[in-house]
């Protein structure tokens, strides 16, 4: 008895039912494999059958393979391994399509990643005309390539230039683009998606797939310019090193597919595509993806961290102090999750600037189709501008998120406090201050915590949760939950000074000034951050912020505690905004210069300055210190106490503020690096600049009996 299909023959035509009892999507699996290969055998053998229609009972078609069952799949697999994975995935839909009976792909919805595989596989592809219903091929998002035949299908089936957009972008396609495309061969409406199946088989259609008829041809490129195809990859190779580097092989890997399947019959570009996949399946690079950008990020947001024993709770009414910025995109994000939203402000007119930002945003996304008029007015009813603190009446949470000054805080605090219902959560948005002490202005401190949204706050997912000294565990069970609600990606840090990514950040900026003291050319600092895969050079965001900023928390650092040291890039920092007058962007000058209507660029003056040493590092080097300065940062908080998981660390690395995804975050570039080599290659650099480098004991003591981080 199979397990995740069922089958149902009837005047000839037999049915493959995909239905996963487990789980609410089909998805690909060994044992899946092993059935449908059983399945398609008896249907070759069986003279009775003829024609075969797949069909799903869920209300998608098929997934890929679960990226968490990849995941496990990936512990130790060896390349000779993931080689015969793929290859027996690609046996099953070459099976499929030679078993010399016309197979129907009848995809009621959603068909992405193993489950376009499936259908590519089938000598005909119908699609339901549904609002959910997208195909697609995106392993390369995850740093995978399609592995069971996909990128030689593709490209035979809709030609060279439009299977290099699908397969490079991992997009998905809706009903009409991919019928345009030629993906699918017909699309109608979902409930006549089998009638339309059994009407194409009745015609008696030729089994055959164009690749196995003597004289096949590729399409070859033609909206590409005039150039041999030779050419063509030649050049599209040039480009995604020069946007990737070495650092992400998966878009290189899949160009090698096309052109390398290109030039040889179908069958040996399967498997020079099994060859191409295991060599990615067995790279870290796709674990370190999928680990903290689904794996860690899914596990995140369904309460990871959440303490046991309370009840789950949602969020009817919020209450937002504050409408600038921050406090406008709260809302927002707020409303768009259903919940009704106060935004107070100290005068009207501000309270409604604040509303007017969601207005915009979504006048935006209607303009681009992402949404109707209709829901934007439903989501903007939401949103109640007011200088009124009765209005916090009812609300189950408030979020302060005034200027950055302890007074102001513990002002509006004290009212919000005498407003808002005795049980409801108080949280500050605060960059900077301490949660402890801003908690006592609110006389429930185990009910006060801090929630560090990011900017722009419509669009950063990551929340960083900050507990108090005395924040209680029901107050973090209540805020993970809301930062559920409003579909955001939660990690719980302990409170201290910048918290965890404020403070790790800050050492990659730190690092930028300290090369630019040595005498490192500013360009290639700036270059050296963005090869590493860092989305902008330490300098350029030193002067978007303002150079003033960082400078500022030295100072308050040095004033406030006397262990302490004063990193020497905060001489950098006082030469520019003392020195100089050059504060940064919103001063009109900072290490670039800003023509107006021009192009901003580095500062020439820099050269004077800082002279430039003679002799320059080599970019790895440079490279490796503006990285690794990071995740020795991330291994204090760990060893400190102020992160208590691995995972938090690398969430809060690449989803705010864009630690290379390929790393997988700061803790997995460690363990991509061996821990060994990594302490080794550290001691290398305290030694040389300085001993800000030097590992930490507990890191130290890992590496020495060959010890990985604690994931569990
Ligand atoms: P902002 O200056 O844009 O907005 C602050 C708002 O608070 C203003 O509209 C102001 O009128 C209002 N306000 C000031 N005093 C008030 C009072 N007594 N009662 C009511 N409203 C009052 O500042 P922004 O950028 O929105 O920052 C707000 C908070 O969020 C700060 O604590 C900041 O450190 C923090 N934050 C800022 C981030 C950023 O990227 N800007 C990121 C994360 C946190």
């Amino acid at each position: 008895m199979a397990k995740y299909l069922r089958t149902d023959a009837e005047n000839g035509i037999l049915t493959i039912t995909l239905d996963d009892p487990d789980a609410s999507v089909n998805t690909v699996s060994p044992d899946w494999v092993t059935e449908m290969t059983q399945t398609i055998e008896a249907a070759r053998d069986d003279e009775a059958i003829t024609g075969i229609i797949i069909a799903s009972a869920k209300s998608g078609f098929m997934a890929g393979a679960d990226l968490k069952f990849i995941l496990g799949e990936m512990q130790g697999m060896s390349a000779q391994d993931a080689f015969a994975f793929s290859q027996r995935a690609t046996a099953m839909h070459r099976a499929l399509e030679t078993c010399g009976k016309p197979v129907v792909a009848a995809m009621c919805g959603f068909a992405l990643g193993g489950g376009y595989e499936l259908a590519l596989a089938c000598t005909h592809r119908i699609l339901a005309d549904d609002a959910a219903a997208v195909v697609g091929l995106p392993e390369v998002n995850v740093g995978l390539l399609p592995g069971s035949g996909g990128t030689q299908r593709l490209v035979r089936m809709i030609g060279v230039d439009k299977a290099m957009e699908a397969l490079l972008e991992g997009r998905s396609y809706t009903p009409a683009t991919a019928l345009e495309m030629g993906m699918v061969d017909q699309v109608v409406a979902t409930d006549k998606v089998i009638d339309a199946a059994r009407q194409w088989l009745a015609t008696e259609p030729d089994p055959t797939r164009p690749w196995d008829v003597k004289g096949f041809a590729i399409q070859q490129s033609n909206g590409l310019l005039k150039q041999s195809t030779a050419g063509i990859f030649t050049m599209v190779t040039a480009k995604l090193r020069s946007k990737y580097g070495d650092n992400y092989p998966a878009p290189i890997s899949i160009l090698a597919c096309i052109f390398e399947g290109m030039q040889v019959p179908f069958d040996k570009g399967l498997l020079v595509e099994s060859r191409h996949f295991a060599h990615l399946m067995t790279d870290p690079v796709a674990r370190n993806i999928i680990r903290t950008t689904f794996v860690n990020k899914g596990l995140a947001q369904k309460g990871a961290r959440r303490p046991d024993g309370f009840e789950r709770r949602k969020v009817g009414k919020v209450g937002i102090l504050g409408a600038g910025m921050m406090g406008a995109g709260i809302a927002y994000s707020a409303a768009l999750a259903g919940i009704e939203a106060v935004l107070l402000d100290t005068d009207q007119a501000t309270a409604d600037r604040g509303k007017d930002w969601s207005r915009k945003v979504i006048d935006k996304l209607v303009a681009r189709g992402k949404t109707s008029e209709e829901k934007g007015a439903v989501l903007l009813d939401r949103i109640h501008p007011t200088t009124d603190y009765q209005q916090l009446g009812g609300c189950d949470l408030v979020i302060e998120a005034v200027f950055e000054d302890t007074a102001i805080k513990a002002d509006v605090t004290g009212k919000a406090e005498a407003a808002m219902p005795a049980d409801a959560v108080f949280a500050s948005n605060t960059s900077t201050l301490p949660i402890s002490d801003l908690a006592k202005a609110f006389s429930r401190p185990g009910d006060f915590i801090g929630l560090h949204f990011f900017s722009p706050v419509d669009r950063m997912a990551l929340v960083e949760i900050i507990m108090g000294q005395e924040t209680k565990p029901e107050t973090l069970a209540r805020a993970i939950d809301f930062v559920a609600q409003i579909r955001k990606v939660p990690i719980v840090v302990n409170d201290s000074r910048g918290f965890y990514t404020s403070r790790v950040f800050q050492t990659f900026i730190h690092e930028g000034m300290e090369l630019l003291r040595e005498g490192v050319a500013p360009e290639l600092i700036e270059n050296a951050a963005k090869q590493a895969g860092m989305p902008v050079g330490p300098l350029a965001v030193i002067d978007e912020t303002s150079i003033e900023l960082p400078l500022k928390i030295v100072r308050q650092a040095e004033a406030e505690d006397p262990s302490y040291r004063r990193p020497t890039s905060a001489d950098v920092m006082e030469r520019m905004v003392d020195g100089l007058g050059r504060p940064g962007r919103k001063g009109g000058a900072g290490f670039y210069d800003y023509p107006e209507g021009g192009k901003k660029h580095l500062w020439p003056g820099l050269a004077e300055e800082f002279p430039v040493a003679e002799s320059q590092p080599d970019v790895e080097e440079v490279k490796r210190r503006l990285l690794y300065v990071q995740s020795l940062e991330t291994v204090r908080c760990l060893e400190e106490g102020v992160l208590t998981h691995p995972a938090d660390g690398d969430l809060g690395a690449v989803l705010g503020w864009g630690f290379p995804t390929w790393t997988g975050g700061t803790v997995s570039l460690i363990e991509t690096v061996g821990l060994e080599t990594f302490v080794e290659e550290c001691d290398r650099l305290a030694e040389a600049y300085g001993d800000r480098f030097l590992p930490p004991e507990g890191l130290r003591a890992r590496a020495s009996v060959g010890e990985g981080f604690d994931w569990s």
